[in-house]
């Protein structure tokens, strides 16, 4: 049987970081009160004239290195955001170009925070068929772009970042299962509510701001994580003791905590980033990899557990031999 692998990770941050004194100067906030309700002490921002694109070359170059791939190995690109350079073509097409790759598919993912699980259980079905031996899968954002910075509901939460991953075809195991999942029922508690298609006007005056019934979305994501977890194991015939790593989606220190206890699995096992990223969505998780795959922790034959719950609402989970 063909599994698909993760073969290389990558990661990149921009430059200027905004912690939470310098959001006291904006908001009616504190740097305890961000810390104990979220866990978050900084974040990166994009530069003014730096886009997802900007963001995600770095990051699938340093991938690609690891993965020990050129830029003819590609044969599909998969690329999750919901703050893409352009309205078309897509930021898959941009980073082909940039990237010196030509004629694979390219195409974009959106679905919010959740966008990178998605995009891997997408990429795991073209490795699994053979319609594809090397993709690269990429969560971008600029999330700084779409935060109205006079809410303290939502400002302190987002960042800036970009993360990669090769996934290649091996008789090795590597992605065990992916399940992905949305409701488009509970939309309006976390959107952006203007754009091409409804209210056109507050989308061109440059109102597109995140808005979120944070407590709400904050319920669901806790019961919706601790479903995915037991369903994922389940599915995988693995239990609770199989699994050497969490890596959730980086929304909320105590959201992430709760998943971790579910799995009984102390935060010594859990890779965690939200204090120095914030929630940098759709590219969250492959930071978090990244980051842990480079210092160490994780190496080569660990079981992780990936797992994400963003705007739509859509979640996912992916069970992976790394
Ligand atoms: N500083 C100080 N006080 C604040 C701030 C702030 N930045 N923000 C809100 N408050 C106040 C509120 O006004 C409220 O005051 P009141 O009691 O006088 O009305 C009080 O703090 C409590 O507010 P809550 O919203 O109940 O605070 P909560 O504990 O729920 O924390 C938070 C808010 C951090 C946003 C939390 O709800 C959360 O993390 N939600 C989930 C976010 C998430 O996971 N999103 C999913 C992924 S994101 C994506 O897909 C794009």
């Amino acid at each position: 049987m063909t599994f698909a692998r993760i073969a290389g990770t990558g990661s990149f941050l921009p430059e200027k970081i905004l912690t939470n004194k310098d959001l006291e100067k904006l908001v009616d906030t504190t740097d305890q009160w961000i810390r104990d309700r979220t866990g978050i002490e900084q974040r990166h921002i994009a530069a003014a004239d730096q886009s997802a694109v900007d963001l995600a070359e770095p990051a699938a170059r340093a991938a690609m290195n690891a993965a020990d791939v050129v830029a003819s190995d590609i044969d599909l690109i998969v690329f999750a955001t919901s703050t893409p350079d352009r309205i078309f073509p897509s930021c898959a097409c941009l980073l082909q170009a940039r990237l010196g790759i030509h004629g694979c598919p390219a195409f974009d993912i959106q679905a919010v925070c959740s966008g990178f699980v998605y995009a891997l259980a997408t990429a795991e079905k073209f490795v699994r068929t053979g319609a594809a031996a090397n993709v690269l899968v990429i969560g971008a954002e600029v999330f700084s772009r779409i935060i109205n910075w006079n809410d303290r509901g939502t400002c302190i939460l987002f960042g800036d970042g970009a993360g990669a991953v090769v996934l290649q075809a091996s008789e090795q195991a590597g992605i065990l299962s992916s399940h992905i999942h949305a409701d488009g029922r509970y939309a309006d508690l976390l959107q952006v509510p203007c754009g091409i298609g409804v209210n056109y006007d507050d989308f061109k005056a440059g109102h597109g701001y995140v808005e979120m019934k944070g407590n709400e979305v904050f319920r669901m994501a806790v019961n919706t994580l601790g479903q995915i977890v037991d369903d994922t194991l389940a599915a995988a015939g693995l239990s609770k003791q199989d699994i050497d790593w969490l890596v959730p989606h980086q929304a909320n220190h105590r959201i992430i905590a709760a998943t971790a206890k579910k799995l009984a699995l102390p935060m010594d096992q859990v890779v965690v980033t939200v204090n120095k990223h914030g929630n940098t969505s759709a590219a969250s998780i492959p930071l978090a990899l990244d980051v842990a795959v480079r210092d160490g922790r994780i190496q080569r034959g660990d079981t992780l557990l990936l797992e994400a719950f963003g705007g739509g609402f859509t979640w996912g989970s992916a069970l992976i031999r790394y």
